[in-house]
């Protein structure tokens, strides 16, 4: 079967076609199309995503990125000119007025995505997928109407199933988009699963597919929340993951030492490395770091070589953390794999630490390509597929946005 899968929670207008095959034990995954459209250049002069203007953006983006993804997937067939927007029943003209008065009630909200869709979708044969996936939240609540509105007005014209994905069930099955296709695919469970993204940082235990336990989260800011607000105090642009990785990787102790001097010796905390608990907080993190610049500035010494190393141990103490709680959690889980997924699993330094730490201890490491590893469409289609091997999925037209949705 085939899933067409709409992603909006946030910056990323995401689309993607997967084909998805085999049964829960061993589910084949097929990606025919991955798209995705950043907004970064558009958020980056506010300093952070503006909710108005990434509505904005994906109600003009979605009709293009579809029509490519089926371009690229082979799914897109024009329509004979006659036809109308009731392309299954063209016979019916009440029928046909019917729905145009549904679609129009869809996107009323939506003026430029209403503009584009009922301009381009007409001249369309309906595709041939099986399902449209989207993710229904968590996300800022504006963006992920957009994706909602519009998978519901495709389910309508083109009489699809739609099913309501959450987000974060989508970061944990990320890395299943390549690991599907190995040979050595087979699943061990207990699962750990480390999800780090801009909203969530949370430890999470499946003992099945589907099945999921909260078992630590944040207790304040998000890691990649911290790395966004931690780039920003040392002068570095949105999103500040990406920028503070880069700056940390220039930074080596030993040459610094010998080319000029010694390093500052910035030792930041670790925040509750030994808490007992699977719970974090970065937002001391980022308040350690920010009183360090302004006395730093104060004194006259903020430049660009402290600058590199406050990036660099903020990154290493993000790390420390991060990775303790993933072994102590795995260990007292009895983990079989462990699965990390979100934007901050793009971080180099992140992936090698988590390499070696799963390497050291004898546990199987499922990590993203770095193209599922921040927001994604092809994700929302696996965790739709997956469901719909397990016989689990639930299919609705009517859900509303959930920006506080919790992973169940
Ligand atoms: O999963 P994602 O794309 O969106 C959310 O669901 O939040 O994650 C975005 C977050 C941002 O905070 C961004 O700064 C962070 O992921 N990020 C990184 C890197 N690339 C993206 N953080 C650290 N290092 C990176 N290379
Ligand atoms: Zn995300």
């Amino acid at each position: 079967m085939k899933i067409l899968a709409i992603e909006t929670s946030c910056d990323d207008t995401a689309i993607s076609i997967v084909e998805v095959r085999g049964s829960l034990k061993k589910p084949i995954f097929k990606v025919l199309a991955h798209n995705i459209s950043s907004q970064i250049k558009i958020h980056q002069e506010w300093g952070g995503v503006v909710p108005s203007l990434a509505k904005r953006e994906h109600g003009r983006n979605l009709v293009p990125i579809l029509i490519k993804s089926l371009e690229e997937a082979g799914l897109k067939i024009s329509a004979s000119p006659k036809s109308d927007l009731a392309t299954r029943d063209t016979t019916s003209s009440s029928r046909s007025r019917n729905l145009e008065k549904k679609l129009a009630k869809i996107l009323e909200r939506e003026p430029e995505l209403k503009e584009q869709f009922l301009k381009i979708i007409p001249t369309l044969k309906i595709p041939k997928i099986d399902a449209i996936a989207v993710t229904k939240g968590p996300g800022l609540e504006p963006a992920l109407w957009v994706g909602i509105n519009f998978a519901k007005a495709l389910a309508l014209v083109w009489d699809k199933p739609l099913y309501p994905v959450n987000h974060l069930e989508g970061h944990i099955l990320a890395s299943l988009a390549t690991t599907s296709k190995k040979k050595e695919n087979k699943i061990k469970f207990p699962i750990i699963s480390l999800i780090v993204s801009g909203g969530h940082t949370e430890l999470v235990l499946s003992k099945d597919w589907l099945k999921y336990k909260i078992i630590g989260r944040t207790r304040d800011d998000a890691v990649g929340e911290a790395f966004d607000k931690v780039a920003r105090i040392l002068d570095l642009p949105y999103p500040g993951g990406p920028e503070i990785s880069k700056l940390a990787s220039t930074f080596s102790p030993t040459t610094l030492k010998g080319a000029q001097g010694s390093s500052a010796g910035v030792k930041l905390p670790r925040p509750m490395l030994h808490s007992g608990d699977f719970d974090f907080s970065f937002s001391g993190l980022k308040t350690a770091v920010l009183y360090l610049v302004q006395n730093l500035k104060k004194e006259g010494k903020f430049n660009d070589q402290i600058k590199t190393e406050i990036a660099y141990d903020f990154q290493n103490a993000a790390i420390e953390v991060l990775v303790a709680k993933t072994l102590t959690a795995s260990k007292k889980f009895k983990a079989q794999t462990i699965i990390a997924g979100g934007g901050v699993i793009a971080n180099t330094a992140l992936r090698e630490a988590l390499t070696k730490m799963t390497s050291d201890n004898g546990f199987k490491l499922l990590i993203p390509e770095l193209s599922y590893s921040t927001d994604n469409a092809t994700m929302i289609a696996l965790a739709v597929g997956l469901r719909l091997l397990a016989g689990k999925s639930k299919k609705s037209h009517t859900f509303k946005a959930e920006g506080n949705l919790n992973l169940k």
